[in-house]
Order: C-alpha cells, then structure tokens, then sequence
C-alpha cells in the first residue's frame, strides 16, 4: 500500500524541501518506489534535483487545474531511481484560478488515485504557508503529516496555528490525517539552546519527535546547488548520515504500523 507523507509547516526555511529531497532519495537508493511532488510555486525541491523550474510543463499547476493526466506529468530521474512531479513558478496563481471551483481541497488527491500503487512512498513539499496548496497536500496525506522544525528561539511558535489547521483538515477533508513526526533540523551541537528546543518540543509533542535529529551542516545546503540529494554529493557528510538514519526510522515504523493494522 502506498504510504502518502505531506511535509509542511508555514514557517520558512525550516528544512521541508531539503528533507523531502534527502528522504526521497534514500528511500529510493533503499529499493523502494518513490515518488516527490513539488507543491510549492518556488519550486526549490525540482530545481534541487537539477530541473530547470522554468521549463516545467506539464507540472503540479496543470495537475491542479486537471488539465493533463498525471502518468504524463510524472518525470522519472534515472539516476536517482525516482519519479518528481515537477512545480513551475506558475503554481503561485491557481490558488486565485480555482477560487471558485467545487471540490479544490482535492484535486491533489484525486491526482494522486490516478497512480495509486505505482508506489511505495509518495512525499508532497508544501510552501511556507496555510494556503489551499499545503490544504491539498493535507487532503491527500493519507498516512500523515511530517513537519521540520529548526531548532531555533521560538520554534513552537506557530505550531498551534498548523496543528488547528490539521484539525480543520482531519473534520472536513480528510478524517484520517494525523500527524506521523515532528523533525528537529538544523541542529547545533555546540549550543545549549538547539539542546532546549528539542527537550521543549519533546515535552509539547510527546512520543511524536524523530529520535533522528539532522544536524545543521554545509553538504546539505550546498546538495542543491549541484541538483543532487546528499545520498549521491556527500554520502558520508553528517548531514547525509543523518538523513539514511532518518529514513530507515521512517521506513522501520511504517513496518511495525502495518504489522499493528
Ligand atoms: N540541516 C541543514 N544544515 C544546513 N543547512 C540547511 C539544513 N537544512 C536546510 N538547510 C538550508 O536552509 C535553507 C532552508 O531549507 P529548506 O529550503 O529545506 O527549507 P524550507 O522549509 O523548504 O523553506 P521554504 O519554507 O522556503 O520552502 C536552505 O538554504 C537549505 O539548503
Ligand atoms: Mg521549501
């Protein structure tokens, strides 16, 4: 059955796309079928993987717009041994083109059927807000939401807001949204305060926090430029390391929950 993962939190910049990449491709390079869908109009998780943003047509706007079928959306990265459906910078105007569209919440859902099976994981990026973009991918995250959290002063601010809008998700659109882990990113090992925050999330978010902590580290951040996942530009980086632990929790939880159910 295949497992569907949102990545969201409204906050920028705390590592959603840098994990949907990393995961993606460790998944992959672990044999299993992955696919990534770029939801975000900024489109870093295509271009990080070496795409031309510009160039994207078909993309994740036609597929909300439902003018193309998605199998012939889908790129399939040999090298990587995954499937990317790509986001264009036009992406930031179907929120304004779907305003009065029945049933927007799920198009990304309904996509998403057209190729139910294909996979083992499919890992939706969302953009850095509530917006109807991160509500389909909400819609559609039928096993649960991942969300980064960086380990920085006032972390958990704004964890409220996401965590209603999980709510609101989980009672109208998609009752069996849950939240599957909070991901502490951007650890620093020599600071007291990356220490407090994990403990502090830990305590607000109890047996919900990744044991798999990603440090704060310069391959992860210099993987894009390269259009390459940490797997394959620095492997045995902290930060690649990180990442292959992280995924074999992902990997290794989702088994035991299948054994439960
Ligand atoms: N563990 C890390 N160590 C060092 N740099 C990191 C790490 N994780 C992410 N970064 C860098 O921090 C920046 C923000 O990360 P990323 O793009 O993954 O966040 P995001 O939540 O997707 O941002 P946005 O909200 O804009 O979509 C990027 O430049 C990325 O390369
Ligand atoms: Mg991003």
């Amino acid at each position: 059955m295949t497992k569907i993962y949102a990545i969201a939190n409204q906050k920028g910049g705390v590592g959603k796309t840098t994990s949907v990449i990393n995961l993606s491709a460790y998944l992959a390079a672990s044999g299993r079928r992955a696919l990534l869908v770029d939801m975000d109009p900024q489109a870093n998780a295509t271009s990080g993987l070496g795409y031309n943003k510009y160039e994207m047509s078909p993309s994740t706007y036609d597929l909300l717009l439902q003018t193309t079928a998605v199998a012939d959306m889908i790129l399939s990265n040999a090298e990587y041994g995954l499937d990317i459906l790509p986001s264009h910078p036009a992406l930031s105007g179907a929120e304004v083109e779907l305003v009065n569209a029945i049933g927007r919440e799920y198009r990304l859902q309904q996509a998403l059927e057209q190729v139910n099976g294909r996979y083992d994981y499919i890992l939706i990026d969302c953009p850095p807000s509530l917006s109807l973009l991160t509500v389909n991918a909400l819609t559609a995250a039928r096993d649960g939401i991942l969300i980064p959290v960086q380990c920085e002063y006032l972390a958990l601010e704004g964890l409220s807001q996401l965590t209603q809008t999980v709510e609101l998700v989980r009672k109208y659109l998609n009752p069996n949204l849950k939240i599957r882990g909070l991901l502490m990113t951007m650890y620093d090992s020599r600071t007291n305060l990356s220490r407090q925050v994990v403990e502090e999330v830990r305590k607000f978010f109890p047996d919900k926090v990744f044991r798999t902590i990603i440090p704060r580290n310069v391959r992860l951040s210099e993987a894009p430029s390269f259009g390459q996942p940490i797997n394959v530009y620095a492997p045995s980086s902290p930060g690649g390391i990180a990442y292959k632990v992280l995924t074999a929790e992902l990997m290794k939880g989702d088994q035991q929950q299948e054994v439960v159910s």
